[in-house]
């Protein structure tokens, strides 16, 4: 097992849900954008606070993460929740990534270097279909020294600028860097400064 797959495996070997059963903030800000039946690849979706709340907006939800034990207890989410999900284990990184397969791709705080998220971007970007919509949040830049969670080295904090660059074919409907309020997860009540991304991919490309 790689040492990034054994760090997840042991941050999610406990019982409690890490970062909680309830869906990220962004994302239930855009259900106008989620269609019953929709295909969706759930990337990083860990123990599946989101994958499975998309699966019970009636969408057709496949989840992948590094984790084994994250993806366990996301099949447990689900079925407590009364859905189904599809789950895969996979290191994103080098996983042969399905093209023009989905019609919504989610992700909320996967961190890797600035090189990986280059590659992370354009396969999420190269995963959708025609029209099909990327939702996207991770801590920004802004994030650096914030000690309520988030990776310690900045080259792991996302830009806008890199976000804009690696999705340069797509139509950008929204961009911004802000710092929230948490409501749930690690640590609510406490700011954490994202980037937040919502980008459709054009019909002719
Ligand atoms: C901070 S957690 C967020 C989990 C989930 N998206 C959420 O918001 O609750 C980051 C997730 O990214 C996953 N991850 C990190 N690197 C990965 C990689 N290279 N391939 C697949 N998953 C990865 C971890 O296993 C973990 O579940």
């Amino acid at each position: 097992m790689k040492d990034r797959q054994k760090f997840w495996e042991e941050r999610y070997a406990g019982k409690d849900y890490l970062f909680g059963t309830e869906p990220n903030d962004f994302l239930v800000t855009q259900t106008d954008r989620l269609i019953p039946g929709a295909r969706v690849l759930a990337v990083a979706d860990g123990e599946g606070r989101n994958g499975v709340w998309l699966a019970e907006q009636g969408l057709n939800v496949l989840s992948v993460d590094l984790s084994n034990n994250a993806l366990a207890k996301a099949r447990a989410l689900a079925a407590d929740r009364g859905v189904s999900i599809q789950t895969l284990q996979a290191d994103l990184i080098n996983w042969n990534w399905p093209v023009a397969a989905f019609d919504l791709v989610v992700t909320f705080f996967i961190h890797s270097d600035s090189r990986e998220q280059q590659i992370l971007l354009n396969a999420m970007y190269q995963a959708l279909k025609p029209d099909g919509v990327l939702i996207f949040e991770a801590y920004g830049k802004a994030h650096a020294d914030n000690e309520f969670g988030g990776p310690d080295d900045p080259d792991r904090l996302y830009s806008s600028a890199l976000l804009r660059q690696s999705l340069d074919r797509a139509e950008i409907l929204l961009l911004q860097e802000k710092t929230v309020i948490r409501r749930g997860g690690r640590f609510p009540g406490k700011p954490a400064a994202v980037v937040r991304l919502v980008a459709r991919r054009p019909q002719r490309q």
